[in-house]
């Protein structure tokens, strides 16, 4: 049929589910990869950028890839509660899932630290929401212990399914491009995503007809994809790290992680020796963008392209100026940027931003006036 069922549904012969799984399913995936037309112009570069805008998932974030996968096989083992320790996306997702299959939901959050948006869908999904005091670190700490002692799965991306739900992303890519792009960037967090859309890639790549031989780095003898093949149809991965965040920077561990994007506050990174595994395999690299970069990245992305994501989203863009301006990136090359989540999670942050100081219209387009024409007519005026 025409009908699009969600992404277990699409790649039902590439995921771990049988005929009998019953599949929780909020229509996440099939996402658009949209190809910048402005930026590179006004970057004065010759890439050919496309961006595959993840904050149209359901929930707004591509968390619900992962997260169809994570529930799907918790319900079908059985499992009547999830839990997860989370910056503010992942538990937006697990509790809509949660909410989906009929089972509950516990979500661990940093007191404070969550964008609104995301309080609010946690909330709204009927999740049972522990703010702690303390950061994400501390949560996912707190997570992996209770789960020894209750019975409850944990739905964060130390849960391989999340990581196969997630590698579709990279299965999407490559059916529009016709194959991989040369560069692929991603914001970093706990580095579960970088390391799934590796693990797609690679698939895609075998599944393109390689002769493979080991068995999986990446995901528990979870996936398709065989070890150490010789391909040639996949990206070099780029991590962008927001840099009061970024431990695969300094090569060591963060204890006190900070930055405004606040989905990538993260100083443990869960997925931390995979995800060196994903530069030496794909010949990438790490590094870091500054807050104020990762603001202006996310104002470039809405002003000049229409297209709205939440600040981590934008470390991917910020990153990859930088590595252009550092000519690491060359002219001619095809790069797909991840916006990982919707502009509209964190609204605070946005209007902060557009806030300038007074009569700074450049920043500001607000204004408040009178309600005459008069006032209205010289405001346009005023604007042209
Ligand atoms: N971008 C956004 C919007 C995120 O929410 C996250 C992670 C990342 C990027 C980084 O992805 O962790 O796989 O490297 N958010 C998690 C959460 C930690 O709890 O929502 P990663």
């Amino acid at each position: 049929s025409q009908r699009y069922d969600g992404l277990i549904d699409r790649y039902r012969d590439r995921l771990p589910v049988s005929d009998t799984t019953p599949i929780i399913s909020l229509g996440e995936g099939n996402t658009p990869l949209i190809r910048l037309n402005n930026i590179p112009r006004v970057l004065g570069c010759s890439l050919d950028i496309y961006v595959k805008y993840e904050g149209l998932n359901p929930t707004g974030s591509f968390k619900d890839r992962g997260m169809t996968m994570a529930v799907t096989k918790a319900v079908e083992a059985g499992s009547k509660a999830v839990i997860c320790a989370s910056t503010g996306n992942t538990s937006a997702s697990a509790a809509a899932y949660a909410a989906r299959a009929g089972i509950t939901a516990f979500v661990l959050i940093p007191d404070g630290k969550i964008a609104m948006g995301k309080l609010a869908q946690a909330m709204m999904y009927g999740a049972t929401t522990l703010q702690i005091r303390g950061n994400f670190d501390d949560g996912m700490r707190l997570v992996k212990e209770v789960a020894d002692h209750a019975p409850v799965t944990i739905v964060n991306s130390v849960n391989p399914f999340r990581l196969q739900g997630q590698k579709t992303a990279a299965f999407e890519i490559i059916e529009e491009l016709g194959r991989a792009p040369d560069f692929h960037c991603l914001p970093v967090g706990n580095a579960g995503n970088i390391t799934a859309h590796w693990i797609g890639y690679c698939e895609s790549s075998a599944s393109h007809g390689d002769n493979l031989t080991e068995s999986c780095a990446f995901c528990d003898g979870n996936c398709a994809f065989v070890k150490g093949a010789a391909c040639t149809n996949r990206p070099k991965m780029i991590g962008y790290q927001a840099s009061g965040s970024a431990p695969f920077i300094r090569g060591a561990m963060v204890d006190h992680p900070e930055t405004l994007a606040t989905a990538i506050r993260i100083g443990h990174p869960q997925s931390w020796d995979r995800a060196w595994k994903v530069m030496s395999e794909s010949g990438g690299w790490f590094a870091e963008v500054t807050d104020t970069e990762i603001l202006a990245a996310q104002r470039m992305l809405t002003m000049h392209e229409g297209i709205f994501c939440e600040p981590a989203s934008a470390a991917s863009l910020a990153g990859l100026i930088n590595d252009v301006k550092a000519g690491k990136i060359p002219e001619g090359s095809s790069v797909v940027l991840t916006l990982t989540g919707n502009g509209l999670k964190d609204p605070d942050t946005a209007i902060a931003q557009c806030q300038g100081a007074q009569g700074d219209v450049e920043k500001a387009r607000m204004l408040t006036i009178d309600a005459n024409l008069d006032s209205v007519r010289s405001a346009i005026l005023g604007f042209m």
